[in-house]
């Protein structure tokens, strides 16, 4: 059996898409980490953001995801920075084969500010806090994962192919 797959990467490596792809390929369930926050708040995570503060939102998410520990038959992607707690690397790491989507920086930041819903990088110089962003958060989501997929060069279906093809080499982590 497929054990449970988690996506991991920096704000705009396609983890919703590509994990919607291989929700589709597998019959595994999508789950994403900021839906399950905004559906627990009832309210988007810019307005999490703004009312609340960041730590708020890591708490937030910290318990979304640990409510998944113990559920199978799942694509997983994680919010950004939810890597950045050691509790939750140690519970990503449990509930499945951990997958570091990547893309060279020009393109994750053109992705990631498109969308003008990323509260993180709404500052006077968006370009320059994504850069210090991800050099803080390189090796942590290099330490985190079984593998890293640039997905720089590929769609998001061709990104879904190799993601499923690595993560299979990877399931002897997994009794089952
Ligand atoms: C964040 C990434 C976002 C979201 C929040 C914080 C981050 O998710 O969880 O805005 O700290 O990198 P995506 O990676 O899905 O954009």
């Amino acid at each position: 059996m497929l054990p449970n797959l988690v996506l991991i990467g920096f704000m705009g490596c396609g983890k919703s898409s590509v994990g919607r792809r291989l929700s589709l390929l597998t019959g595994h369930r999508f789950v994403d980490t900021d839906d399950l926050v905004t559906t627990a708040e009832n309210r988007s995570i810019s307005e999490i953001f703004a009312a609340e503060g960041e730590d708020y939102f890591r708490e937030a998410e910290a318990r979304v995801l640990q409510d998944l520990v113990g559920v199978c038959g799942i694509i997983l992607s994680t919010g950004g920075g939810l890597i950045l707690r050691a509790s939750n690397r140690e519970t990503l790491r449990q509930i499945g084969v951990v997958a570091w989507l990547d893309a060279e920086p020009d393109v994750l930041f053109e992705r990631a500010s498109r969308s003008g819903k990323r509260p993180l990088l709404q500052t006077a110089d968006p370009r320059a806090t994504f850069d210090q962003l991800i050099a803080s958060r390189r090796e942590i989501y290099a330490a985190t994962a079984d593998f890293r997929l640039d997905s720089t060069h590929y769609g998001h279906d061709e990104a879904a192919q190799l993601l499923l093809e690595e993560a299979l080499r990877h399931r002897q982590r997994f009794a089952y």
